[in-house]
């Protein structure tokens, strides 16, 4: 394969509140990884998917990603993150097979992000030949405070853009920003930008949220039961 999609699914995710790491937590009888899943086995043309898992939970990754791809495959890989998201995704990139030209990272907990949004941003970072994040507008008013609880100024919002995963991009650039960070950022693009890389935005999806705390896992919950009904 041409195109890498790196899942991360190492994190902990204490905000949850589940005495289990996030991405196995059950979403409606399945768990969060292998929903995550489902968008990335449904692509037109394969890509290499390498999961990215907690060290106590490598068997289960192991098993989920051997139940959606059907079979083993050499394009499938399960591989041990590490303390930071950053961490987790340089574990990742350290698996690409030599064939891989294009990265995509991301996030195992954004469960129901459509196998569309893989598509757009693998077209654009083909068109484009730089990185390509999905975002969204931002609806709140975004006031910037300080410690003490004290609104400072309100934000612009018209300039804003709550972005999301999945966030592709060359794998040469990826892997040469990833060899020169000297800190930890929020995400790829980030670290791309430091690195003097330059990145684009395109239209991001409401359902490629974050489910970050339980009322995210409820609305995941009754956007299936949507689905099915
Ligand atoms: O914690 P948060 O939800 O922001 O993490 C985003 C994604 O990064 C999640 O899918 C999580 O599993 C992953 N992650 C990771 N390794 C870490 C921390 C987070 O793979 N050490």
């Amino acid at each position: 394969p041409r195109v890498a999609i790196i899942v991360v699914a190492a994190g902990s995710g204490t905000r949850l509140g589940k005495p289990l790491p996030k991405a196995f937590v059950e979403l409606d009888g399945r768990s969060i990884l292998s929903r995550s899943l489902d968008p990335i086995f449904a692509l037109a043309d394969p890509a290499q998917i390498v999961v990215v898992a907690p060290l106590s939970h490598l068997e289960q990754a192991h098993d989920i990603v051997a139940h959606s791809a059907g079979m083993a495959s050499d394009a499938c890989s399960v591989v041990v993150g590490g303390d930071s998201r950053q961490a987790s995704v340089a574990s990742g990139l350290a698996a690409l097979l030599p064939s891989i030209e294009v990265v995509l990272v991301h996030d195992a907990a954004r469960a129901l992000a459509p196998a569309s949004l893989f598509e757009r941003v693998i077209a654009e970072v083909d068109s484009a030949g730089r990185g390509v994040i999905p975002g969204l507008a931002v609806s709140d008013t975004i006031k910037r405070v300080d410690s003490s609880a004290t609104v400072l100024e309100t934000v612009d919002r018209s300039q804003l853009s709550a972005v999301q995963t999945p966030q592709a991009f060359p794998r040469a650039e990826l892997v040469a920003a990833y060899a020169a960070a000297d800190r930890e950022f929020t995400d790829d693009a980030a670290l791309i930008q430091h690195a003097g890389g330059s990145v684009a935005i395109v239209d991001g999806d409401p359902f490629a949220f974050k489910i970050t705390t339980p009322w995210d896992l409820r609305r995941a919950e009754q956007l299936l039961a949507d689905a099915s009904s």
